[in-house]
């Protein structure tokens, strides 16, 4: 899934001085950004209201990311800063509890209790429903480790978030419809961090994107570390996947676009395939990952599919949608990797070209088969090779908003600008649109034309 960088989940602060607030530090990939806003929901119900200012909060969560190297250490970092915070807000006679959610807290849930003293809870994304209790049980002193997995449903036990805290939040939002990997790709640490592959059920996703459609939102990006291995039971008794959820999802009015990340290239199916080509709100743009270029760094990886099955599938995609804009995930320096295997990632770049992208060096993960492998390459080559495919991904990206200059586009305006006048929309290809003038009301999907490119947005006018 996407980087989404280090947000700090803010929303309307309650007044009132008895009030508790609780402050949330999201890191990683945009399931923990949801993930952060459901936490949130599930302390509202316990009367605990979001504050952006950490000094002012009786509960602070830092909801952490493992995907790469220093992960853990950013977490014991900022632990470090927050353990003086505690220590004068104690000063005052005031308590603060601290709990450290996220992927960190599954692998190294044990040690950052040890290492840590200053943390109250331990918890794991499988166990989030059961954070309102963690935290009655610290604030009575005591220190909680979640990190089973847990056999009853997350997300049946999440409250439902009030519509009136939605409705603030703006048109666009997250819905996890599936968590966890089975695939067992050699250098990653989700299905050990999320777990086995589940998905929820089509009456539970339809439920909740009907509340946000009533709330006000018109996008909607499904989320799952293997979003398109979902499958369901349909209400026609069938076996739906993800194609047919969309189409489900498609009928519900409001909602005016659907987006799904991250996938996998071996579950595109014919039927997910189809909805590209038949579903006009699905949005012409996928993150289709594919890591690298060589057959044989590929099969390392455990990625089961070749260079040729990937040109293939995009291929098929191209012909059902040819205006779709693809979206990678790329790795340099996997273990054994060779000139002439990087050669070949730079190559299927060529091959496919690229929209947007996130590469990095490989990094060796605790536990996993790749960080046990032989021919480790040094950071220097590493480094090097990143420069040369990042170059070419940037040429890439920028020739093709270059391309979409003088060009008709929908967006859907989604705020006021920095600038005053401005406002900000989003483009079918995510990239930001700014606008000089209000070409409609937030939520409304216009027609404007670009104008020009910007760093990493787009201008236009309304048309
Ligand atoms: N090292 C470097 N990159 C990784 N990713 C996942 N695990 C690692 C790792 N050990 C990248 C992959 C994945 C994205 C979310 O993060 O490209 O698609
Ligand atoms: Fe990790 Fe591979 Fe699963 Fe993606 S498909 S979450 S990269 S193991």
């Amino acid at each position: 899934m996407q980087d989404a960088g280090v947000i700090d989940a803010a929303e309307n602060t309650v007044s009132g001085e008895r009030q508790k607030k609780v402050f949330v530090k999201t890191y990683g990939c945009q399931m923990n950004v949801y993930d952060s806003q459901r936490m949130a929901d599930a302390l509202a119900a316990d009367g605990y209201a979001a504050t952006d200012e950490i000094e002012n909060a009786d509960l602070v969560l830092l909801n952490t990311c493992h995907i790469r190297e220093k992960a853990a250490e950013k977490v014991y970092s900022e632990l470090g800063r927050i353990r003086q915070l505690k220590a004068e807000r104690a000063k005052s006679g005031r308590e603060t509890v601290i709990g450290v959610a996220g992927c960190v807290a599954q692998a190294e849930g044990e040690e950052i209790m040890r290492r840590a003293p200053v943390v109250d809870i331990v918890i794991g994304p499988q166990t989030y429903h059961r954070l309102p209790d963690a935290v009655r049980k610290a604030r009575a002193g005591g220190r909680v480790l979640e990190t089973d997995y847990a056999i009853e449903d997350k997300f049946e036990h999440l409250p439902r978030p009030r519509p009136a805290a939605v409705r603030g939040r703006g048109v666009t939002a997250f819905l996890t419809v599936q968590e966890g990997c089975d695939k067992f790709c050699t250098f990653c640490v989700v299905p050990y961090t999320r777990g086995s592959e589940v998905s929820r059920p089509v009456a539970q996703v339809v439920a909740e994107a009907e509340r946000l459609a009533e709330s006000g939102v018109r996008e909607i990006t499904l989320l799952g570390q293997n979003v398109n291995a979902w499958h369901g039971e349909g209400p026609d008794g069938r076996q739906w996947g993800l194609g047919e959820l969309l189409f489900r999802l498609a009928e519900i009015p409001g909602i005016a676009r659907l987006r799904y990340t991250t996938s996998h290239p071996r579950d595109m199916d014919d039927a997910l395939i189809a909805a590209h080509r038949d579903l006009d709100i699905l949005m012409p743009y996928l993150h289709l990952p594919v890591q690298a270029g060589s057959d044989r760094i590929l099969k390392a990886m455990n990625r089961r599919h070749t260079a040729a099955d990937y040109l293939r599938l995009v291929e098929r995609i191209r012909a059902a949608r040819p205006d779709i804009a693809l979206s990678g995930d790329f790795i340099v320096g996997f273990p054994g990797e060779t000139e002439a295997d990087f050669e070949a990632t730079m190559q299927i770049v060529r091959d496919v070209t690229f929209v947007q992208a996130f590469s990095f060096k490989y990094s060796p993960r605790p536990g996993t088969p790749g960080a046990e492998m032989d021919g480790h390459v040094d950071e220097d080559a590493k480094g090097e090779r990143l420069q040369r495919l990042q170059a070419l991904l940037t040429e890439q990206q920028q020739a093709f908003a270059r391309g979409l200059v003088g060009r008709k586009s929908d967006v859907l305006i989604e705020k006021p600008g920095r600038a005053p006048g401005q406002w900000v929309g989003r483009s079918p290809w995510l990239m930001p649109v700014i606008l000089d003038e209000k070409a409609g009301e937030i939520g409304d999907i216009v027609d404007v034309r670009i104008t020009r490119t910007g760093a990493n947005s787009l201008f236009a006018e309304a048309m």
